[in-house]
């Protein structure tokens, strides 16, 4: 093996420049030509190719985005998009690429190798939404946790100065993780997950017994894949219940995926990065680099996107614990 590719694709997460910095230096390390793909899987079948140096990577660790940029693309679904692909690689005599994203990318990268098996690929699990099995965390996640963990405390103070409760609306897909982390993070007196059947009704029983135990100001942490239809939808039925308490609704959006990754997710970027091209070099193909109690661990792509890790029941339940 003398060249590699690396790119990211899906929504971006801090840390993937990081990452790519890693991936770039460690292959350069050990004699293997780098090659950056814009724009993930679209960037492949357009031929936007692009060679890397250690020059290229300079001053990036600390950047949010990534400077390959991100793309999720539909003609990828197609074999067509994909034998297109397959030829722009041919042609730079790339045969190993190392893939930053999330389910998404790692289902595509499972249908490239099985109909190009002489492309050798290996993942590192880049969302905010730490959503993928096999691994503890995801790059981008511990970040994007503290941009939210950060603007629950924001709210928390306009919160109690005017006794009104608060709906705030956290990103994560149909996972629970940023939602749950931010809401034990931030103190919230309730967080509503895809993962629970937690109805508006129970919403409003917890913040009556809020109520009932002096509290003035409550914050509820909303998944945007909840359930009831998002914070929106519930602050819409919370009315139907209850007059007497005045329901903000804060959307926190896309400045959960921006900002300058946290040191944990740079060295997170540092570690899997380096793994990646060990993997790569030693033969690996389909597998995801990820982290399961501090050590290294390698997960089949096929496993990874199948389904996440169930939620933290016990953490869940301290959530509860703790809010009274
Ligand atoms: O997967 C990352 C993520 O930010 C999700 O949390 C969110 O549902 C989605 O991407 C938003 O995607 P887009 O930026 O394409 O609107």
């Amino acid at each position: 093996m003398n060249r590699i590719a690396v790119f990211t694709s899906g929504g971006d997460a801090p840390g993937m420049n990081a990452c790519i910095r890693a991936v770039t230096r460690a292959a350069l390390a050990n004699n293997i030509q780098v090659y950056g793909i814009m724009r993930g899987y679209q960037g492949m079948i357009d031929g936007e190719i692009i060679s890397m140096d250690s020059r290229s990577v300079s001053n990036i660790v600390q950047r949010g985005g990534t400077i390959l940029k991100a793309a999720r693309s539909k003609e990828f679904l197609s074999k067509e998009g994909r034998d297109k692909a397959y030829e722009h690689l041919k042609k730079h005599d790339i045969n190993c690429i190392v893939a930053i994203g999330g389910d998404g990318t790692f289902s595509g990268a499972e249908v490239f190798t099985n109909e190009h098996p002489d492309i050798k690929i290996v993942g590192i699990p880049g969302t905010i939404d730490n959503d993928l099995a096999g691994t503890d965390f995801t790059l981008g996640f511990d970040t994007a946790l503290n941009t939210v963990v950060d603007a629950v405390d924001k709210i928390k103070d306009t919160a109690a100065s005017h006794d009104r409760c608060f709906l705030i609306e956290v990103m994560g897909r149909d996972s629970g993780c940023i939602a749950l982390w931010a809401a034990v993070a931030g103190g919230a007196e309730m967080v509503m997950l895809p993962e629970k059947a937690m109805s508006v009704e129970d919403l409003v029983h917890t913040l009556e017994t809020a109520k009932k135990n002096k509290k003035s100001s409550t914050i509820v942490i909303v998944a945007e894949g909840e359930k009831n239809g998002g914070a929106q939808a519930i602050a819409a039925k919370m009315k139907e219940h209850i007059q007497d308490y005045e329901t903000k609704v804060t959307v926190l959006g896309h400045i959960q995926r921006g900002g300058k990754p946290s040191a944990f997710d740079r060295i997170l970027a540092a570690r899997l990065g380096v793994h990646a091209v060990e993997q790569l070099m030693s033969g690996q193909t389909k597998v995801m680099v990820g982290i399961r109690s501090n050590a290294i661990a390698l997960t089949p792509f096929a496993q990874a996107t199948k389904s996440h890790d169930p939620l933290d029941e016990k953490l869940f339940s301290i959530a509860n614990t703790l809010s009274i």
